[in-house]
């Protein structure tokens, strides 16, 4: 691949998903897009870069996009935010009036497992708390990716999936088992709803969050785009809601609107703006 390639493909990538893709990680392309170049009947990355200048390629486009993001995810991914969301949510709760459900954002959810283990979360407070049990709990999943969110929608992962992050106990209660297979229960999936957007676009219809966890794909975009992610983010926040963020992710130093909750790394909230909205 010349670098003129390089430039081009990285360049469309960033341009319609954010995603920032160095000069180092040139291997990437070659052994993620060698399936669409068999497809396409395409010798090489750079006859992939001549298709993509003409005219009517903005699917081949978009497909070699979905195919350079990166989907990794687990069930109770980093622990810590889980055990805030178990304290948060029941003060949610009893500060909302009956009847009005708790919104609940994965964006950016890949195959799901952020969503399925809030809504496995919403099951045991229910469990241990007949008034939560009340309380309606809409969980929304969406990525940018269509093939992972087919699988989100499916809730059917594997051994080795599940393996990571989910307590037996908690695997043999909320899954059934289909051959190898674990299949997350439907009481836990109709919380659950996965669709396609990219954070880059207008987020306004979505309305307001009491929760957004926004994790691990900050990481792969540039300061500007961070920071205009996280604003758009914040105006999808409710003024008592938080903001989950990845362990490797800050919203620190980008704009004043968002600030860490007291004692807590990675969950945020309003800060001065909420202050300022209850005054
Ligand atoms: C590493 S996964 C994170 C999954 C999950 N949030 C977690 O922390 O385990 C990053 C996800 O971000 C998605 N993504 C990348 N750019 C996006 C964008 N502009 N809009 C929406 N989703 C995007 C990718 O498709 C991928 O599924």
């Amino acid at each position: 691949m010349t670098p003129a390639t390089f430039t081009v493909l990285t360049g469309i990538v960033k341009q319609r998903s954010g995603g920032v893709i160095n000069p180092d990680q040139g291997y990437m392309l070659e052994t993620r897009l060698a399936p669409l170049l068999k497809r396409e009947g395409l010798p090489s990355l750079d006859a992939l870069a001549a298709r993509l200048a003409a005219p009517r390629s903005d699917t081949l486009a978009q497909e070699m996009t979905e195919l350079l993001t990166t989907n990794e995810s687990s069930f109770f991914r980093d622990g810590r935010p889980f055990e805030h969301l178990r304290g948060f949510l029941p003060a949610l709760h009893r500060a909302r009036p009956p009847g009005m459900p708790l919104r609940i954002w994965s964006a950016a959810c890949s195959t799901g497992q952020d969503a399925y283990s809030i809504s496995i979360l919403a099951s045991e407070l229910g469990e241990a708390d007949p008034g939560f049990a009340t309380r309606r709990v809409e969980i929304l999943g969406t990525d940018i990716c269509g093939a992972v969110l087919e699988r989100a929608r499916a809730g059917l992962f594997t051994q080795f999936e599940v393996q990571r992050g989910l307590p037996i106990r908690t695997l043999l209660k909320r899954f059934t088992q289909e051959e190898t297979r674990w299949r997350i229960r439907p009481e836990i999936a109709a919380r659950c709803r996965f669709e396609r957007l990219n954070l880059l676009g207008d987020l306004r219809a979505l309305g307001r969050f009491d929760v957004i966890f926004c994790r691990n794909v900050l990481i792969y975009f540039d300061v500007p785009t961070k920071a205009r992610v996280l604003d758009a983010l914040a105006d999808r926040l409710q003024p008592d809601g938080a903001l989950y963020l990845g362990a490797a992710e800050t919203a620190l130093g980008m704009g004043a609107r968002l600030a860490p909750l007291p004692g807590e790394r990675g969950v945020y909230g309003l800060g001065m703006e909420a202050e300022r909205l209850r005054a």
